[in-house]
Formats: structure tokens, C-alpha cells, sequence
């Protein structure tokens, strides 16, 4: 698949989307958007157990533990719908997953988590050459918008990914393109990185990390 058609199936989805790329903000209506429908005040005491490894806010210390810190509800509930499914896999989040058996505490528990502040980097480090991926015309912000930070609260096709740890983001972006994790419905983080080199993954992992 060469970058002209990715371009154009980027573009596609876009359309479909029918969306800009946005600026994810902390405002209490964007926040209203992004928790969907369940109550964040019954998910803080429900998601005990996450907490202990994605952190008490979803902002987890250890870098192989994303961060969830205002990640959109509906993609941390589709996550563990596909960890359940078998569709995306790991040696201790399936086994998680599989706890979690009623749709009213996932909607609560990803509300909790998508109600806090979104994730952030400790420091700016910006790459030239990552930002310079990031932006461009087939970038990564067409679908993880404009600093990773999502299209708009009420578009979450894309997860957050501004701000998450660097290492996880190189695990995630490896597992892609070695076809370890195939559970992204367009098949188009498969072909981006597919088109990646390990120096180019580091260089945007550094990049976005930071934000
Ligand atoms: C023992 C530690 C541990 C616990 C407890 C845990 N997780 Fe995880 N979680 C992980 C790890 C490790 C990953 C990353 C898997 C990978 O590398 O693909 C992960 C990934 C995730 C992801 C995917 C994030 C993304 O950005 O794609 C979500 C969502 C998630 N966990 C939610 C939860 C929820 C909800 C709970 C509680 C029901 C929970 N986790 C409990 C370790 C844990
Ligand atoms: C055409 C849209 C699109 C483009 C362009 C795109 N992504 Fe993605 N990306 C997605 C979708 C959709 C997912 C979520 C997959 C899922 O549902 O599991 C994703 C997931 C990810 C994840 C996993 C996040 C997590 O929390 O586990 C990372 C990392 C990522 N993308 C990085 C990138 C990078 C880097 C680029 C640019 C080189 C990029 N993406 C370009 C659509 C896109």
C-alpha cells in the first residue's frame, strides 16, 4: 500500500468522520461529551483495581501501564470489549478484561477515567523530524487530532495519544506493525506502520510523549 493511497483512505474516513481536526480541551462540556453515559462517581469506587496499575486518576507512574487520564470512554470500553473478544490481546489486561462483566460498571469505570484531565507529557521534547510526521498531510493528527489529543470530544474513532508514555506508544505502534495487535476496524494503523522504520517510531514516540 503505497502513501498516496493511505493518504486517500485517510482522507475517506476523514469525510466520513465529517470532522477537523480539534484541539481536545478540559472545558466541563467537553468533558460532558467524551464520559458518555456512565457516572464517573460510582466508576472512582468501581475502578479500584485499574487504579492500582493505571493510576489513581489514570495518570499510571509505570510506562508499560497506558495512561488513561481523560482517554475517551468509548474507546477505553471498546478496548476491553476487544481484550474480552480476544481481538486485542495481553498477558495481564485480558485476564482484567474478562473481570469486568457488566456493561453499567464499563460505562461507569471508563466515565471516571474520561472525566479526568487529559494525560500529559512531564516535558516537552520535540523532535523536529516526529512533529514534522505528526503534522503532515497524511500525519497522525488527521485521526489522533491536533497534539494527539483527540478530533473533538464527541468523536472518539481515534484514541488520545498526546502525552502517553513514550514506551508504551512504541510497544503499541511495533505491535501494529508486526500485526501483534490488529484490532484497529480500518486496518489503517497496520499500514502506517507498516511504512515505519524503528528509528521513525522512536522519533515519534519521543515526540508525542511529550505534549
Ligand atoms: C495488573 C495491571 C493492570 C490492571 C489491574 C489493569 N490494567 Fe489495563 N492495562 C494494563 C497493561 C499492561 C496494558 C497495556 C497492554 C498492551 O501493552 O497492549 C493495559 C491496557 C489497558 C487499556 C488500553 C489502553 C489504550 O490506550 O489502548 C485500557 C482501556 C485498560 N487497560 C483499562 C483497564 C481497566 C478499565 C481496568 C480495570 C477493570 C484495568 N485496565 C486494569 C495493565 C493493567
Ligand atoms: C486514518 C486514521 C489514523 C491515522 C492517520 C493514524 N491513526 Fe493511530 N489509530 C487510529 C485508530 C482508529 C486507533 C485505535 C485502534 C483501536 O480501536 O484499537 C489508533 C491507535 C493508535 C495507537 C494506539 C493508542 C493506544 O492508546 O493504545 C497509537 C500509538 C497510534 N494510533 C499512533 C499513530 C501514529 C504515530 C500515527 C501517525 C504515524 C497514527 N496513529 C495515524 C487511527 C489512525
Amino acid at each position: 500500500m503505497s502513501l498516496v493511497r493511505i493518504n486517500i483512505t485517510a482522507s475517506v474516513i476523514l469525510i466520513l468522520l465529517s470532522s477537523t481536526p480539534a484541539f481536545g480541551d478540559d472545558d466541563a462540556d467537553d468533558i460532558k461529551q467524551r464520559i458518555g453515559k456512565g457516572d464517573p462517581v460510582a466508576g472512582k469506587t468501581k475502578s479500584a483495581l485499574c487504579q492500582s496499575c493505571h493510576g489513581e486518576d489514570g495518570n499510571s507512574t509505570i510506562s508499560s501501564f497506558p495512561k488513561i487520564a481523560g482517554q475517551y470512554a468509548a474507546y477505553i470500553q471498546k478496548q476491553i470489549k476487544d481484550f474480552k473478544a480476544g481481538t486485542r490481546q495481553d498477558p495481564l489486561m485480558t485476564d482484567i478484561a474478562l473481570t469486568v462483566t457488566n456493561d453499567q460498571d464499563l460505562f461507569d469505570i471508563s466515565a471516571y477515567f474520561a472525566s479526568q484531565k487529559q494525560m500529559k507529557g512531564a516535558k516537552a521534547v520535540i523532535t523536529k523530524a516526529g512533529q514534522r510526521r505528526f503534522e503532515s498531510g497524511n500525519g497522525c493528527q488527521t485521526c489522533h487530532g491536533i497534539k494527539g489529543k483527540g478530533l473533538a470530544p464527541d468523536s472518539p474513532f481515534a484514541p488520545v495519544i498526546g502525552g502517553q508514555h513514550k514506551d508504551y506508544l512504541i510497544k503499541q505502534i511495533t505491535d501494529f506493525r508486526n500485526n501483534a495487535r490488529t484490532n484497529e476496524s480500518t486496518g489503517m494503523m497496520g499500514l502506517i506502520s507498516d511504512l515505519m522504520s524503528d528509528e521513525q517510531i522512536e522519533e515519534i514516540a519521543t515526540y508525542e510523549s511529550g505534549l
